[in-house]
Formats: structure tokens, C-alpha cells, sequence
């Protein structure tokens, strides 16, 4: 078996390991968004700001039979690594996975991360069976579940009356506060705001048994967060809320969404511990949700992912139609570093 680091700027190469992706992903998890070849490419070309993105191959007889991805944060988590690993449908159980999974635990050693987490696939009630075979393959290797996150979807199309009279609660619950929104770059005057309440992010979100530490999100990062998302072609949608009388950014909800894609991808939502309890949440998804429709009408559904333990955030998405499809298991296993 050959494994070899792939080279970002050898885009045969780069496209190879996305049809093994695309390929996986048809055949055994059809409910989820494709990925375009472009935003497949980027996140090699551009990882996140402050993190690494590396992609080893294996091939058999010059034909790719499985990849594995990973990412490691550089300056805070530096003791992290996160990894998806894939082996083409035809060749599994043979030996594959494990001998990616071996040099990705080497790798770890070397780089002197301690917390190693893969992901697996997992079905929730309700949605489409999946396979075990990652848990099963991950247990066998030592790792544990530590933290499971829901993948839910939601149509976009036309707004509902429910939509509108969600709205009217959000708004008249949230008087004393502003809706702004915007796309691509942050204006100059919200910037040191926006780091603030992003350095909130891994205090605030149930992070389960994973050891993820706080990081603190500066002007610089917020800079080049939007130069990567530029340089990928994703569209930044963003709404804050600004507290009327103290001025302060105290709620953030960001939509991506890629220009040869139909769908968007939510990310981060978050309201400040010191305003919550007046529809923060409701009142900037439902407003970057309008900015969405206005931006990008072709796209139609919007994806987002919560820890199952998440129970306000999920409260607030099944209200705005989303619906699960699947999890995202994260498995654990500590290194000696
Ligand atoms: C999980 C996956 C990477 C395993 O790849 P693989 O090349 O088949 O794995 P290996 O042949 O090295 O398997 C090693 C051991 O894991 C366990 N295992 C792997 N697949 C399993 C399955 N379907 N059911 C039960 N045990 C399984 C077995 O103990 C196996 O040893 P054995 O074949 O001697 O019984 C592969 O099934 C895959 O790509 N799945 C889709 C992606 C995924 O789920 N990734 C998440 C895990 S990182």
C-alpha cells in the first residue's frame, strides 16, 4: 500500500480523493449535501485561521482506496487533533482503515497532540439507518464516544406565516436591541465586538467529553477568517444584535454559503450569557435567514449541526422547521504526548 501526504496544489489529485468522498457519500449517506469539487479543494488550499489541514492517501495498485483528513490547531489546542477517515466501499476490511489510522497516530506523536478525535456517522430516531462500521472500528482502536452532535436540515422557500409570527415574537421581545446583518466583512466599528463574543464560543457550547479550551478570537482572526472564506468562495452571511443602550455585540449567527452550492451551512449561534431570555437567538437567525433569501435565492435548505445535549439551540431550530437527519459522533482517544 502506498500512503503519501497529498499535495494541496496537485489538483488531479485533490479531485481523485473528492470523488472517493462523493462517491461514499452517494452511496452510503444520500440524504446529506453533496460537496462541490471547488469548496472540496479550499479547505486544503485555505485551511482556518491558526490551524493546519493535512490529507494522506492510500492507493493500491495506483488506484486510491482511502484518505484520511485531519486538522490541528496551532497556537490554543495545540495538544488537538481532528480526523475523518474514509476507505473506498470496495475495499474495506482489509486492513485499510487501520494502516491510515497508524500513521495518523504517528503523526499525532510527532506533533505531540494528546486528544485525537475521529468522527463517525451515527442514525438518529426518526432519520435514515447508517452503518457502524466507524463506531466499530474506532472502538476496536480504543477511541470512545465523547460527544454526539445532531445534523438537522431546513427548507429554504417562501417565508411561512409561522416564520412571520416568530418574528413578531422575536422583535417584540427584543426592543432594547438592534438586528444588523451583513455579508463578507465586518464593518470597522463591529470588529472588536464580534472577537469578544466568538472567544465565548468553546465556554458556551456543550462540548461533551472533548477537550476543547477556550481561543481567543482577535481582530486579526476575524480578518482573516473573511480573506479564507473570499479565497473559498463561500459567502459570509452574518447577524449580530447590538444592545441599544450599552452598544455592545452581544448576539452572532453566521450562514457560509459556497457560490457552486445550492444550500447553506450554518455555523456558530451565539447569545451573550448576560442577554439571553429575549429571543437574541430567534430574532438574528430569522433575520440572517431573510438576508439569505435576499442574497442567494437559488439556495434551498440550510444545514446545522448541535450537540444532542444543546437543548435551548435545538429548542430554537425545531421551531424554524429544521429537522434531524443524522449525527456526527465525535470519538475520543488520549496519547501520551
Ligand atoms: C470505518 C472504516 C474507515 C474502516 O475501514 P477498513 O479499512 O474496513 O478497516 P480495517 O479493515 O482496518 O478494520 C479493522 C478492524 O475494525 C473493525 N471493523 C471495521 N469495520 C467493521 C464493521 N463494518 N463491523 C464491525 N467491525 C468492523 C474490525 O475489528 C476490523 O478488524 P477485522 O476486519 O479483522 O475484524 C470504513 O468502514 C469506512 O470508510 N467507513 C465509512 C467512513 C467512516 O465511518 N469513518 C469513520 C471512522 S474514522
Amino acid at each position: 500500500m502506498d500512503l503519501r501526504r497529498l499535495d494541496p496544489a496537485d489538483r488531479d489529485a485533490v479531485d481523485r480523493v473528492h470523488q472517493l468522498f462523493e462517491l461514499a457519500r452517494a452511496t452510503e449517506t444520500p440524504e446529506l449535501a453533496p460537496v462541490s469539487a471547488s469548496r472540496y479543494a479550499s479547505f486544503l488550499e485555505h485551511p482556518p485561521p491558526g490551524a493546519e489541514f493535512r490529507c494522506y492517501t492510500a492507493a493500491q495498485d495506483g488506484a486510491l482506496v482511502g484518505a484520511v483528513w485531519l486538522s490541528m490547531p496551532l497556537k490554543e489546542n495545540a495538544h488537538y487533533l481532528e480526523a475523518e477517515l474514509l476507505v473506498h466501499p470496495g475495499h474495506r476490511r482489509r486492513g485499510i482503515g487501520t494502516a491510515l489510522l497508524d500513521r495518523l497516530l504517528d503523526l499525532a506523536r510527532d506533533e505531540h497532540r494528546s486528544e485525537i478525535v475521529l468522527l463517525a456517522r451515527a442514525a438518529v430516531a426518526g432519520g435514515p439507518p447508517r452503518s457502524d462500521a466507524g463506531a466499530r472500528f474506532l472502538e476496536r482502536h480504543g477511541f470512545a464516544p465523547a460527544l454526539t452532535e445532531i445534523d438537522r436540515k431546513a427548507a429554504v422557500g417562501a417565508a411561512t406565516a409561522d416564520e412571520e409570527r416568530l418574528w413578531d415574537e422575536a422583535l417584540a421581545a427584543s426592543g432594547d436591541y438592534e438586528a444588523v446583518s451583513w455579508i463578507g466583512r465586518c464593518p470597522d466599528e463591529h470588529v472588536a465586538g464580534l472577537g469578544r463574543i466568538d472567544s465565548m464560543i468553546f465556554t458556551e457550547i456543550p462540548l461533551g467529553d472533548v477537550d476543547l479550551r477556550p481561543r481567543t478570537v482577535d481582530a486579526q482572526f476575524v480578518r482573516d477568517r473573511e480573506d479564507r472564506a473570499e479565497a473559498q468562495g463561500n459567502d459570509l452571511i452574518r447577524t449580530v444584535a447590538v444592545h441599544r443602550a450599552g452598544g455592545g455585540l452581544v448576539a452572532n449567527t453566521v450562514l457560509y454559503a459556497h457560490r457552486d452550492e445550492t444550500y447553506a451551512q450554518q455555523a456558530i449561534t451565539i447569545v451573550d450569557p448576560a442577554h439571553r431570555g429575549h429571543r437574541l437567538g430567534l430574532l438574528v437567525k430569522l433575520a440572517n435567514l431573510r438576508r439569505l433569501r435576499e442574497a442567494r435565492p437559488e439556495v434551498t435548505a440550510v444545514w446545522t449541526g448541535n450537540a444532542d445535549v444543546n437543548a435551548n439551540m435545538n429548542a430554537i431550530n425545531e421551531r424554524l422547521g429544521f429537522r434531524p437527519v443524522d449525527a456526527r459522533v465525535s470519538y475520543r482517544r488520549r496519547l501520551d504526548a
